[in-house]
């Protein structure tokens, strides 16, 4: 149940909420105005709609093509191979959203029936409304959801995530002439419309940025940092280690920390003023791989790669299995399997500015397309 309701029994909107949060503690934080935006229970953007696909606001891979989820499932079938093949594991994903990629992971792994057996499926995933929808696309295999990541039980786990990361609570900190300061929203007086807000007093938080981008930044640059996907990070590496198990997570972003605002705001498929559409926008920010890899390092995990999505697609196999449906097509449907493949692997399409990394408990052998 959902009370968005003021003190005069009217409906508030996201911006009536988030002006009387700003009214009561001050500027608000980017992370919480993210989280407030993308998963508040009542005015959240991913809470109130399924926001992917063409008539949505946005399209993510496994939604072009089959041939993502069914490769991702395959990459976890070895996986599991290479991990001994126990005999239980949770098979995890973080935000499913629609479901498609699990769907089609558990669909392709179906040629190794002991990996059906073995596997228990758990969903991490935020947002009631994606949830009644993945229990549609995924009924007959009895999922679990979870809020987070800190409620998965125990035992070995193959975990996948694709674009979940780029979804997690960001920090902006703004280099000036002392030292690094919270950028944070409040209202203007006057208009009483949000606006951005630079900190007086410098951020603690800076003690988290690469020393790189800690010692380059220049009086007015941007640098970011999301300490909620690094304490993530840092859990399942833990669980990797103590448990076992492999993590998949792709995302857009870079490989090494770099300085730069990332934050960006989606709807109907257009890039969109961030402010002007608070709740009714896609809000993310690039990953910092290295800062991701650093955290499951520190938690005593291995981080391999990143890589493009190109490369990995390719070495799993994506050309061969592109052919094998075309072949099965009609001219119409094989066109646009083909685009669908290229739109996945170019590099001036997802092809590049997707990366791919891997981390385990131990070490691996061979980690599929690593
Ligand atoms: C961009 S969608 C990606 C969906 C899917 N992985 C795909 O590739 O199509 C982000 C997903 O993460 C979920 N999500 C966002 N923030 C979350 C959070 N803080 N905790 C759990 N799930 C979250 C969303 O509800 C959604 O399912």
């Amino acid at each position: 149940m959902c009370f968005a309701e003021g003190s005069f029994g009217l409906q508030l909107t996201i911006l009536d909420y988030m002006r009387q949060r700003v009214e009561a503690d001050g500027p608000m934080a980017l992370s919480e105005v993210m989280k407030c935006t993308l998963t508040h229970p009542c005015f959240g953007y991913y809470a109130t709609r399924n926001p992917l696909g063409a008539l949505g606001d946005f399209v993510t891979a496994p939604e072009i093509s089959q041939m993502f989820g069914e490769l991702i499932g395959l990459w976890a079938v070895v996986s599991w191979q290479q991990i001994g093949s126990p005999r239980r594991f949770n098979f995890i994903e973080l935000g499913p959203g629609s479901g498609m990629m699990m769907n089609d992971a558990l669909r392709a792994s179906q040629l190794v029936p002991d990996f059906h057996v073995a596997l228990d499926l758990h969903l991490v995933e935020a947002s009631l409304a994606l949830r009644k929808i993945q229990k549609n696309s995924l009924a007959g295999y009895a999922p679990t959801w979870h809020n987070d990541v800190y409620s998965l039980p125990c035992g070995p786990s193959i975990i996948i995530a694709n674009e979940f990361f780029d979804a997690m609570p960001i920090t902006q900190l703004v280099r000036g002439s002392l030292g690094w300061h919270e950028r944070r929203l409040s209202f203007d007086q006057q208009t009483k419309m949000p606006i951005w807000t630079v900190m007086a007093e410098t951020s603690h938080l800076a003690s988290l940025l690469h020393p790189k981008v800690l010692t380059t930044g220049q009086v007015g640059e941007i640098a970011e940092v999301s300490s909620f996907s690094l304490s993530i990070a840092d859990a399942l590496a833990r669980r990797l280690v103590s448990e076992g198990g492999v993590a998949l997570v792709i995302d857009y972003g870079y490989c090494n920390s770099a300085l730069g605002d990332t934050l960006q705001a989606v709807k109907k498929h257009k890039f969109v003023d961030v402010l002007e559409n608070l709740g009714q926008s896609d809000l993310t920010a690039h990953v910092d791989f290295a800062a991701l890899s650093a955290a499951v390092n520190k938690a005593g995990a291995i981080a391999y790669g990143p890589i493009t999505q190109s490369a990995f697609l390719l070495s799993l196999g994506i050309i061969q299995r592109t052919y094998n449906l075309m072949k099965k097509s009609n001219y119409k449907q094989a066109r646009s399997i083909e685009a669908a493949m290229v739109r996945l692997i170019d590099s001036k399409a997802m092809g590049s500015l997707f990366k791919v990394s891997a981390w385990s408990g131990r070490e691996v052998n061979l980690l599929p397309g690593l």
